[in-house]
């Protein structure tokens, strides 16, 4: 068993928050145990509940077609959200429940070791970007820490919502490829300085 699967059978044992109680399946995250990029959403809504996989319902749709327009499936990336269990109702997950299932997130982080971590949405963000500046002043741009790249990007469902959104989620998404030529030309010249454009910093 690999230690992703591992990792699974432990999320599935936790019962910290109160919203345990009312999930029909955890949710831990689904995709390449080697990926390069990493998505990370905010929490499971009704669909991915009931499935115990993230981003199957139309949010999920509309990030695969996100994915298809940088010729990416879904199996050669890694989905994840910020907590794994249902907000009941669909509500904005607690900071409680944030701080609680962020141990989770961490040893996925650790296990995948992505090359880039994409956040989408606010949740996922703010446990990257640290400040206050909001989502429409961050989105389509990337930090490097820990040759590790953060990118931020709208959340699938907002831009769903939300027509004025569409079009900067989709640009944003176009710009993943060279962002991960730019880590793998890192990767290449070791240790030599690079100049990375695109950061927001
Ligand atoms: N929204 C999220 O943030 N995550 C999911 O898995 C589904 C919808």
């Amino acid at each position: 068993m690999s230690a992703l699967s591992e990792l699974y059978e432990e999320i599935a044992l936790c019962r910290q928050c109160e919203i345990a109680k009312y999930r029909t399946k955890v949710v831990p995250g689904e995709g390449a145990e080697d990926a390069d990029i990493l998505f990370i959403g905010e929490a499971p809504g009704w669909h991915e509940d009931q499935q115990g996989r993230p981003f199957v319902g139309p949010a999920g749709l509309y990030l695969d077609e996100l994915l298809a327009s940088i010729n990416l499936k879904r199996e050669q990336v890694y989905i994840a959200n910020v907590i794994k269990c249902r907000p009941t109702g669909n509500r904005d997950p607690l900071p409680s429940e944030i701080h609680n299932c962020r141990k989770w997130l961490e040893r996925q982080i650790e296990l995948i070791h992505p090359r880039i971590i994409v956040t989408l949405g606010r949740y996922s963000m703010a446990m990257f970007f640290p400040g206050k500046k909001s989502i429409s002043k961050i989105h389509g741009t990337a930090q490097k820490r820990d040759n590790v790249i953060y990118y931020a990007m709208y959340h699938p469902a907002a831009a769903l919502h939300q027509q004025s959104l569409h079009q900067a989620i989709e640009t944003d998404m176009l710009k993943i490829p060279s962002l991960l030529a730019q880590t793998e030309s890192v990767a290449e010249a070791k240790q030599q300085p690079q100049q990375l454009n695109m950061f927001g910093d």
